[in-house]
């Protein structure tokens, strides 16, 4: 018997849609009937109204990439099995689909009728065996099996969040490109008007033109921040061995540089290596580290240090500290929201998006942040990079 009756390829090469419908059309005639999709939102909207077996997903779609494009496949019908069809580059984003769900991938370019057949013939079968395990065998007290459900729904519910997360992100990073246009506008038509106006302005009209491109300013650089957050959620991983002694050092003789009116003392310990992506680690550290230089700038004596947590927390939990202004732990939660800041830190410049960030990148590693603080006296941020 066929394993599937209607499979839904979304695909936007055409030459490669005609060449997957004309094996399954040469192997099963009328018994499999394959709907078409060019986009990801035809995709969605077909699975919307039409159940289908099986999911035939290409990646790179025109309106969505990588991981992406499976993860609001895979939160629409979480429990379809979906087959990545990939070009030949796409290997390893599609063996971390595996990870988070998909039931198999095929390269394009490998794979012919025969393969191609089998590979969705399976997938079907192992997803509908899942199905059963779930439904007809409860788990009962065997904690193999407890465990293995545990394990699906936590995937599943994963999927959907990591879905959703993609589509604010998407939501944001266009919102924030669309209103850097008439931001923009807004600074030019400012200038031009100061320009132009040079000499008939009252005083009191000059400052209202600074207040506005003050504003228009600021604006611009929450936009920056949003998009900056957009950016470190959907950038590809790229795990290395990270000295982030090293790193943290070179970050803060560059504050030290930058200003060397600041008498700071601070401490990095040596020896502290990680696994993570360079690049979103440095932003963490970056981030943990110009906070604290920032808010010990009112101290007297200003001290930082960057250093492992003291046993009994675990070895890969990493601690920067400042004495600096600190905060009530009452705000703990808020501080790593998009543009939250407290009252304490008004006197000091910022957008409220470095933590909210810093957050993102740490769980994106697996890892957790934290922070502890006691007003005017310390300030610990803690993180792990990895479970
Ligand atoms: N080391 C610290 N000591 C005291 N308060 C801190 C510290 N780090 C963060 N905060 C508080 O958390 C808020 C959020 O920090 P976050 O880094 O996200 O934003 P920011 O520093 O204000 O601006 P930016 O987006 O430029 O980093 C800060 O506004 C401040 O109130
Ligand atoms: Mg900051």
């Amino acid at each position: 018997m066929n394993s599937f009756s209607s499979v839904l390829l979304i695909e936007d090469n055409p030459g490669d849609a005609r060449l997957v419908t004309e094996y399954l059309s040469e192997r099963f005639g009328d018994d499999c009937r394959v709907h078409g999709a060019r986009t990801l939102a035809a995709g969605l909207e077909a699975l919307r109204h039409t159940p289908v077996d099986l999911v035939l997903l290409d990646l790179s779609l025109p309106d969505s990439t990588g991981l992406d494009t499976f993860y609001r496949v895979h939160a629409q019908a979480p429990r379809t099995p979906v087959v990545i069809l990939t070009g030949d580059d796409d290997d390893e984003q599609a063996s971390e689909a595996l990870r988070v769900g998909a039931e198999d991938y095929l390269s394009k370019q490998h794979a012919d009728g025969v393969a191609l057949i089998r590979t969705m013939r399976h997938a079907v079968q192992r997803r509908r065996a899942a199905e059963a395990l779930r439904h007809d065998e409860p788990a009962g007290d065997d904690p193999a099996r407890l465990r293995t459900q545990l394990d699906e729904q936590v995937a599943e519910r994963t999927a959907q969040l990591e879905a959703m997360n993609a589509d604010l992100e998407a939501f944001n990073h266009s919102v924030a490109h669309d209103l850097r246009t008439p931001l923009n506008a807004i600074l030019g038509f400012a200038s031009i008007l100061r320009q132009d106006a040079q000499g008939r302005l009252t005083a009191q009209h000059q400052q209202h033109l600074r207040f506005i491109e003050h504003s228009a300013q600021s604006m611009d650089g929450l936009i920056g921040g949003l998009l900056s957050l957009a950016k470190v959620a959907r950038q590809d991983l790229v795990a290395q061995d990270l000295d982030l002694s090293a790193m943290a050092e070179a970050i803060v003789e560059r504050l030290a540089h930058e200003q060397p009116q600041r008498q700071v003392a601070w401490r990095i310990e040596a020896g502290m290596h990680a696994r993570g992506d360079p690049a979103l680690t440095a932003i963490v550290l970056q981030n943990l580290l110009h906070n604290a230089w920032k808010y010990t700038a009112a101290t007297a004596q200003a001290q930082i240090h960057f250093g492992l947590a003291p046993p009994p927390s675990p070895r890969n939990v990493y601690g920067v500290h400042d004495n600096g202004i600190g905060f009530d732990m009452a705000s703990a939660g808020k501080l790593f929201m998009p543009f939250q800041r407290l009252p304490s830190a008004r006197e000091f410049a910022g957008t409220g998006i470095g933590l909210a960030t810093v957050r993102r990148i740490v769980e994106r590693h697996g890892g957790r942040i934290w922070a502890e603080s006691q007003p005017a006296v310390s300030t610990s941020f803690f993180f792990t990079l990895r479970p």
